[in-house]
């Protein structure tokens, strides 16, 4: 298929992107470059071997969107593009709802223009807020979220949905994600945040290379085995598999298909610190402090649904993601 991605240069989109070579499809990338960098094209391209054809721009214009469906005939849309920084959303919710929503709206016009009626759209296991059961079955009710990034996701969840369904002949698939970690093996990608890292293992990481000089695990009295917040950390590449699998569901009848992404198990703070000091054979200083405010003790999926349906299950275990993340930390952030 030929799959436009948009935030195609971003983490997931751009372990997305190489899977989707690798599996034989001919990729698009759309991307504003506003959280990412033109580099990462080649990257793609020295890993998979085929460079993805790109356009820069951005989706609040839709005068910049409208040659990429001219140009070429787009089957499908994995739609990544968006901020997805949770603190920053809260100090700057018009800044997060004008670009995500709207963004996303105009995606869905221009879509619409050229026929082409087949999305995919990259959500958050923050949809649940405080989950009413866990493992969460795609059947868990959405709960209150605690931010304007999480509440962009839970609404533009709806629009899509309610989209589909005035319109039968689309194909919406929703991911909800729990919690990507990991590189590609061969260090080339993987997640560079801006500034000080907001999650976990980005920040470990940063502790790792020695710029910065210990983790704060973020509470230590939460009702979990060790005290510590636990959460199901997936391998970015099983995620970006996922989006393969997907492709399969736009010959099935025509409908809004959710479903979780993510191992189905889940790791304390304390599991992660101690299993990537045994998987690379260091060590990471950490001091207890406050629980950070919106924080939940735990969460993890049920992603049988995903299996059953996509045939689609995470293959790579905690020490393979914390080794792959360690590699690209010494390759690309020191
Ligand atoms: C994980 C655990 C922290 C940092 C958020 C978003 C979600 C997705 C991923 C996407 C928690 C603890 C963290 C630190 C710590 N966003 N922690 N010290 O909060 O589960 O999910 O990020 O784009 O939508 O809500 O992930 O990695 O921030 O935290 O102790 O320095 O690690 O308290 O228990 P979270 P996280």
């Amino acid at each position: 298929m030929n799959i436009l991605v948009t935030g195609g240069t971003g983490y997931i989109g751009s372990h997305t992107c190489v899977e989707l070579i690798k599996a034989g499809h001919d990729v698009v990338v759309f991307d504003n470059l506003s959280n990412s960098s033109e580099d990462v094209l080649d990257k793609i391209e020295m890993i998979s071997g085929k460079k993805p054809k790109f356009y820069k721009a951005d989706m609040l214009h839709p005068d910049e969107l409208e040659p990429v469906f001219l140009e070429n005939k787009i089957d499908a849309v994995i739609h990544f593009a968006g901020l997805k920084a949770v603190g920053e959303s809260v100090a700057k919710p018009w800044y997060y709802y004008n670009n995500n929503i709207v963004g996303t709206l105009n995606l869905i016009s221009v879509m619409e223009k050229h026929g082409v009626k087949n999305i995919v759209f990259s959500s958050t296991a923050t949809v649940y807020g405080i989950p009413a059961f866990v493992p969460i079955t795609e059947e868990c009710p959405l709960g209150t979220t605690f931010s304007p990034y999480a509440e962009s996701k839970k609404m533009l969840e709806r629009i899509l949905s309610d989209y589909q369904k005035a319109n039968p002949d689309w194909h919406v698939v929703l991911l909800r994600y729990f919690n990507p970690i990991g590189a590609h093996e061969s260090g080339l990608i993987g997640e560079k945040p801006n500034g000080i890292p907001n999650n976990l293992m980005p920040y470990i990481m940063q502790v790792a290379i020695g710029k910065l000089p210990q983790l704060r695990v973020f509470g230590d009295d939460y009702e979990t085995p060790d005290g510590t917040g636990v959460r199901d950390y997936i391998h970015v590449v099983d995620l970006a598999r996922a989006h393969v699998s997907v492709m399969t569901k736009f010959s099935d009848e025509a409908s809004t298909y959710i479903y979780n992404i993510g191992t189905g198990i889940g790791y304390s703070v304390l599991d992660i610190v101690h299993a990537f000091e045994k998987a690379n054979n260091i060590t990471i200083p950490y001091q207890v402090v406050e629980r950070r405010p919106g924080d939940i003790a735990s969460y993890y999926s049920d992603p049988g649904k995903a299996e059953r349906e996509l045939g689609w299950k995470a293959e790579y275990d905690l020490e393979r993601m914390c080794k792959d993340s360690y590699r690209f930390a010494k390759n690309s952030l020191s």
